[in-house]
């Protein structure tokens, strides 16, 4: 295994006249969950368009499992899996086909045991036998993820894993996100949402004008910022732990 799971040195990337990405670096360690964080249109999917070798760098270096991105761009993708902002989901096919068919692709041994396996970890097996095109985002969401979970790529790139989930579907996620780190992979995510990489993160940066302007773990960030005040308030419920209770009562019935 090499040192680094990830290795970015002074990245650029431009689209015509937009600058886009303006010597970017970082690393990521393996078994790490590094969260990039950026405001829209800052860069991050097209740094995890390099990353999984879908768009070339202008300049610049990155090493994805010690594979140059460029030079060696089939080692990466046996490297890596990749869920998409979008949802790379094939509609008119069955959730359980996707499944299948990825598993096939990736040349495993038992398609239709791994798929299986994975409806239910998603909680997708009562709706394995339906077309894509009848399910719910969020259902679609955890096919995505659950398709990115075919075969053992070490790394893995998500891209707004949670966007468009409901509280419980991202806590879902969040859990699986957790148990895949756990479990050695090394896994690069963005997110729009600071609970989240403040949950899920080892490590966090944030991409701005081009470039990472801070990085670290929550608690080093923190440093960056003056020391909190203390002040005593009456600790109110958040909407997303009223939305959980409630919805735990509905199920419990
Ligand atoms: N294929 C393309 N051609 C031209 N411009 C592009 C292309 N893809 C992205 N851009 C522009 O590059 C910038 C960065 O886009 P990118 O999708 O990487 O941002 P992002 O950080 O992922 O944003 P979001 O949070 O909205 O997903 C944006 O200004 C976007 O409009
Ligand atoms: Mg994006």
């Amino acid at each position: 295994m090499p040192d680094m799971a990830i290795q970015v040195k002074n990245l650029h990337k431009s689209y015509r006249q937009l600058k886009v990405l303006q010597g970017v670096e970082f690393v990521v360690e393996p078994g790490c969950i590094f969260a990039l964080l950026g405001p829209n249109g800052a860069g991050k999917t097209t740094l995890i368009k390099i990353l999984s070798t879908l768009l070339k760098p202008d300049s610049g270096t990155a090493l994805v499992n010690g594979f140059d991105v460029v030079a060696q761009a089939a080692q990466v993708r046996h490297s890596i899996s990749l869920t998409g902002q979008f949802a790379a989901i094939d509609e008119l096919l069955t959730g359980r086909e996707n499944l299948i068919m990825i598993a096939q692709l990736r040349h495993l041994k038992q398609p239709l045991r791994v798929a299986d396996e994975l409806l239910e970890r998603f909680g997708l097996t009562e709706a394995a036998n339906r077309r894509v095109s009848a399910y719910s985002g969020g259902m679609r969401r955890r096919l995505d993820l659950a398709m990115s979970l075919v075969g053992t790529p070490p790394i893995m790139f998500l891209d707004e894993p949670t966007t468009g989930l409901d509280p419980e579907g991202r806590l879902e996620v969040w859990q699986v996100v957790k148990e895949l780190a756990q479990g050695g992979r090394t896994v690069f995510l963005t997110t729009q949402y600071l609970d989240e990489a403040e949950q899920l993160a080892d490590r966090i940066a944030i991409l701005h004008q081009g470039r990472i302007i801070a990085s670290g773990t929550l608690q080093e960030l923190k440093k960056l910022f003056p020391p909190a005040r203390v002040e005593y308030v009456e600790k109110q419920p958040t909407l997303e732990e009223i939305f959980l209770a409630i919805i735990g009562q509905k199920e419990a019935c």
